[in-house]
This record gives C-alpha cells, structure tokens and sequence, in this order.
C-alpha cells in the first residue's frame, strides 16, 4: 500500500486526543480504522443508554479503563477519544500505558475556541456541554500547551493535531479499500438502511439490479435500472392494485417515509405493474 500520509505512531501505541469539547475529536476517530478508537462517550452511552447523560461518567470511566487494558495487554494500537483536559485524566491513560509497556502519544486538538464554542451551540439538547465547562476545560488545556510538562506527565511523544496528515491518511486506506457494497443504497437512504440490505447475487431481470432490505424474515424489495449509471433511483416491489392481478408492481422510493409507504401497501407514488403496466 501506498503509504505517503502514514501516520508517524509506532504499533502498539496508545493515541490520546487532547480537545475541548467540539474541537473535532470524534470526526477525527471517525477518520481511523474501525475497532482503533475507544470514546467516552460511547461508554457513556453503553452506561446509561445515551451518550449525552453526564451522571454515569463514573461507571462509563470504569468500562472505558477496563476497555482499554484489555486492548493494551493484546498490544493493539488504541486512539483515546476524551476531552482529557484534566492531568488526572491523563495520567489514568499513561499510567496504564506504561503498565503494559505501551508508549503513550499525545495529540492536541488546534481548533479556536471560539470555533469550538460556536460548534458546541449548535448542538442539540443533551450533546450540547453548559459554556462554563468548556471554558473550564480549555482554561485546563492551557496547561497542556507545554509539552515539556506532557512528556513529563508519561507521555513519549506529543504532537498537534494540524501537523497530522489524518485526512491524507484516511483517503489512502479507503483508496486501498474495495468499493463498499451498497453504495448507492448509502447514498439515497442512509447508513442505518444501508446496513440492512444487500443486492441479490442471481438478477431476475436483464434491465435491473434487484436486493431487498431484511431483518429477519421481514423484507421489502428494492430494483433499480441497470442500464444507466447514473440513475440512482430506486423502486421498491409492492402488490399491483388491479384485482386479479399478481404483479409484481414497482413504485419509486427515496426516503424511509416511502419505504414504509410502499412497505405498508399504500405508496405514494404510481405504479408500474411488470405485468398490466
Ligand atoms: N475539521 C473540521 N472542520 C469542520 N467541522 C468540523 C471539523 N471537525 C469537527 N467538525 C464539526 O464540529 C462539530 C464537533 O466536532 P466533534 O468531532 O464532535 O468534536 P468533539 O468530539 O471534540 O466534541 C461536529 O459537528 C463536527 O462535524
Ligand atoms: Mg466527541
Ligand atoms: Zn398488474
């Protein structure tokens, strides 16, 4: 694999980010591989049933720590996604690091504050963090400008975030990735979707390409035109609705409202009967 854009952490390493809340840790972590990332938030979401619930941040630490040990005693390579504003914060992270050998890395999210602040507002009720904790936490990270005093707290090597080529890198490995499958699906009706459907592998028809999405034994089929690449519509299968008639009948779909419409026997659309027209 090309790698230009490598990313320079040696493996294992244990990756902190270092941010306020909205500087851009998490849309980082979404740019790394699958399974490198360990965020608090999602433990706090494991905890309590949602990420944004602040009283279980005890036992989410908790899960989060034994999480991550169990990463670092396998010697997997793991990105911490946390504010880790405060030293304590850190210094749980490092000290385990060491534990087990692993060289700790500190990275410094770069956005403004006011960037940060701005982002934050524009976040919806239980996501959004009370302005005062932010500037708690920046007033903190502060500190942590020093990198002298980082490398003093554990950590073997510090960097920002900025000098990073984290898109670079992510572009690379995506590039060496086959197509995702369903992308089109992705595209038109979403990730949540897309994870429930798959294309038949045996087409039933020249002109189409047929799938269905399915849960269980619950399926609603989907075909869209084969000929033009860049026709991304869809059609979903419903019952033709001229007694008598077996159909099948198709009826354009671009949304979860109209596949629950044509799920549900009543589209919104025309449709088309492969059989009566
Ligand atoms: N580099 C960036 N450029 C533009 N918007 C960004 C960037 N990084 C993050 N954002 C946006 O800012 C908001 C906060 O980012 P997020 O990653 O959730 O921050 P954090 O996890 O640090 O709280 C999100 O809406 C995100 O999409
Ligand atoms: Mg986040
Ligand atoms: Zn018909």
């Amino acid at each position: 694999m090309n790698d230009r854009h490598a990313l320079p952490f040696p493996d294992p390493s244990l990756v902190c980010l270092l941010g306020i809340s909205g500087s851009g840790k998490s849309r980082l972590a979404a740019s790394l591989p699958p399974y490198t990332v360990l965020a608090l938030d999602e433990f706090r979401g494991i905890a309590s049933g949602d990420p944004g619930i602040q009283d279980c941040t005890p036992e989410a630490v908790d899960l989060f720590h034994r999480a991550l040990e169990t990463r670092l005693a396998r010697g997997t390579t793991t990105y911490i996604d946390a504010t880790n504003a405060y030293p304590a914060d850190r210094r749980a992270l490092t000290v385990r690091a060491r534990q087990y050998g692993v060289p700790a890395i500190a990275i410094r999210m770069t956005t403004a504050l006011d960037e940060c602040l701005q982002r934050n507002s524009q976040r919806k009720d239980t996501r959004r963090v009370p302005g005062p904790a932010i500037l708690a936490q920046h007033e903190q990270l502060i500190a942590a400008q020093d990198t002298a005093r980082l490398q003093t707290e554990g950590f073997a090597e510090v960097y920002d975030a900025a000098d990073l080529p984290f898109l670079g890198a992510c572009l690379e490995r995506l590039t060496a990735e086959p197509e995702p499958e369903a992308d089109d699906v992705r595209t038109v009706f979403g990730d949540q979707l897309a994870a429930v459907f798959s294309w038949h592998t045996t087409p039933v028809d020249l002109e189409h390409f047929t799938g269905a999405f399915a849960v269980g034994g619950d399926e609603l089929v989907i075909r869209q035109n084969n000929g033009d690449a860049f026709d991304l519509r869809f059609e979903a299968r419903v019952r033709c609705d001229n007694p008598g008639c077996i159909g099948p009948a198709w009826t354009y779909v671009s949304s979860a409202a109209d596949l629950l419409a044509a799920y549900q026997g009543d589209p919104y659309e025309e449709l088309e009967c492969d059989r009566c027209g």
